[in-house]
């Protein structure tokens, strides 16, 4: 080649090998391959065995026909439109807008100035205010608005606080396995070390101390140095719900072990079994039982617009509380929050109206509660028929669901699938859940993609997608299957 060849500066082997390392299956080749089949049909090619190709990979429900709820909505189109607000006639009169709609956006505007301006790294004040005070009224322990950080989304915090956490390639973050593959993910571009534990699916999924000392002693054994357990709760893929002597049990070995916890709570809303309990109030309360003991145990705990009721994943809302961090290394989390500016402000106005909701006897409460339970009962719904589906399938095995928006069904497949698939050069679960998008056009991710015991196999799907159909389509696919394969 001659040197005045034109060529790129870069190529598939020069770029940072850490990106090149990344998994993210949730959007991986099967989600690809879905999206090629919707421009299919969307263009009238008609030869397909289904004519709508389901999501069930990702919890997106605003994708899936989840309504925005009315008063968030409203609210923002003043805060991107202000001069409306000179118009409260046609808003109250003639748009349906109630009272308390004008008086939220007003006071929000007040604090925001325009949602078209950078506001402080850290998130509006006003904002963290109303957070804080959520946080108490949810916990019944103070909150402090200097704690909380305003995120892009839980995905951003999570990546804020494992760039924080991560020294160098020998630090160590303790993974539940299955797990939500942002950690895997970002802790392979970090080039740090994932530590994974896996979670008792024998115990709907919870936490086994056993098997998390277990994970941490090998790593620190191979020389890692171990510096935090991620835990969801509600879990993702699981749907699991913690309960509280699980909760107890991890901080304890937190504070034993000199570990900082991330407790990743964007699925709180999403418990259909018991009640969620959330690590700050657990923490909190054994620091009053124990004074003294637990006051070094650190904390990050996060949400987010995107899930819950709310599910506006698109408005990038979220949030981070620290608890009992060194104010110099929160001093640090400001300066590296301060270097992307800060949150999209329209997003943090949204965390503000999850947080703060019309309450009782206020103009938009009544529809504010009906659309919020109408979305619960119908994912709680949907959750269990989509259940009872499985239960129906053969070698399928599902624990009743508790949470979060998602199934995570342990699927038996027979040697023969097994060799079929690896005659493609595919895992025995990666087979299947392709073969179910091209009989049905409905797409979940193979366990493999969150991290599975060996051995099992299973896949993630969400019971976000309405109707009944595609139910019935997984159940006939899945007999078609089993039978072709036995
Ligand atoms: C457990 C968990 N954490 C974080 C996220 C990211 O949420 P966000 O849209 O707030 O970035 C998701 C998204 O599915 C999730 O399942």
């Amino acid at each position: 080649m001659s040197s005045t060849t034109p060529r790129r500066r870069l190529n598939i082997n020069n770029i940072n090998p850490h990106i090149k390392a990344a998994k993210y299956a949730v959007r991986g080749e099967l989600a690809v391959k879905s999206e090629e089949y919707r421009s299919y049909l969307q263009g009238g090619l008609t030869d397909l065995p289904f004519d709508q190709v389901i999501s069930a990979n990702i919890g997106n429900p605003q994708q899936l026909d989840q309504k925005p709820i009315t008063f968030f909505r409203q609210v923002l189109s003043l805060l991107e439109n202000p001069t409306l607000l000179s118009h409260e006639d046609v808003l109250l009169n003639q748009l349906g807008y109630k009272p308390d709609v004008l008086e939220r956006a007003r006071r929000l505007l007040k604090s925001v100035g325009s949602v078209g301006a950078y506001s402080a790294s850290n998130g509006v004040p006003a904002i963290r205010q109303s957070i804080a005070k959520f946080l108490e009224e949810r916990d019944g322990f103070p909150a402090n608005k200097a704690d909380i950080y305003l995120s892009a989304g839980a995905s951003s915090g999570v990546n804020t606080l494992l760039h924080v956490l991560c020294a160098d390639e020998n630090s160590g973050i303790l993974v539940p396995i299955p797990q939500y593959p942002l950690y895997t993910a970002s802790l392979a571009v970090l080039n740090a070390k994932c530590v994974p534990y896996l979670l008792d699916e024998a115990r709907n999924w919870g936490t086994d101390l056993a098997t998390i000392k277990e994970a941490n002693e090998k790593a620190k054994a191979e020389g890692i140095d171990v510096r935090a357990i991620v835990i969801i709760n509600p879990g993702n893929p699981t749907g699991a719900s913690l309960p509280e002597e699980d909760i107890r049990a991890v901080i304890d070995y937190a504070q034993q072990e000199h570990l900082v916890i991330l407790a990743d709570e964007v699925y709180q809303t999403n418990v259909f079994v018991g009640e969620f309990i959330s690590f700050k109030r657990m923490l909190r309360q054994l620091q009053k039982e124990n004074p003294g003991k637990y006051d070094c145990v650190e904390l990050a705990s996060l949400h987010s617009v995107s899930k819950g009721m709310v599910g506006e994943c698109g408005h990038r809302g979220g949030y981070f509380e620290l608890v009992n961090f060194d104010p110099e290394v929160q001093a640090e989390i400001y300066k590296f929050v301060s270097i992307m500016l800060c949150a999209p402000v329209i997003g943090q106005c949204l965390v503000e109206l999850m947080v703060n909701p019309p309450k009782p006897g206020e103009p938009s409460h009544d529809l504010y509660r009906k659309e919020y339970d109408g979305i619960f009962n119908g994912l709680k719904e949907r959750a269990m028929a989509l259940h009872k589906a499985f239960e129906q399938m053969e070698g399928v095995e599902c624990g009743s669901p508790q949470g979060s928006m998602y199934l995570f069904p342990t699927i038996n497949l027979s040697p023969k699938a097994a060799e079929a698939a690896a005659q493609e050069g595919r895992t025995a679960d990666e087979f299947y859940c392709m073969c179910m998008l091209e009989a049905t056009g409905v797409c979940v991710v193979p366990g493999s993609g969150f991290g599975q015991k060996e051995g099992s196999l299973h896949f993630r799907t969400t019971f976000l997608a309405p109707g009944t159909e595609w139910v019935g389509s997984i159940i006939k696919f899945h007999q078609e299957f089993m039978g072709k394969y036995r």
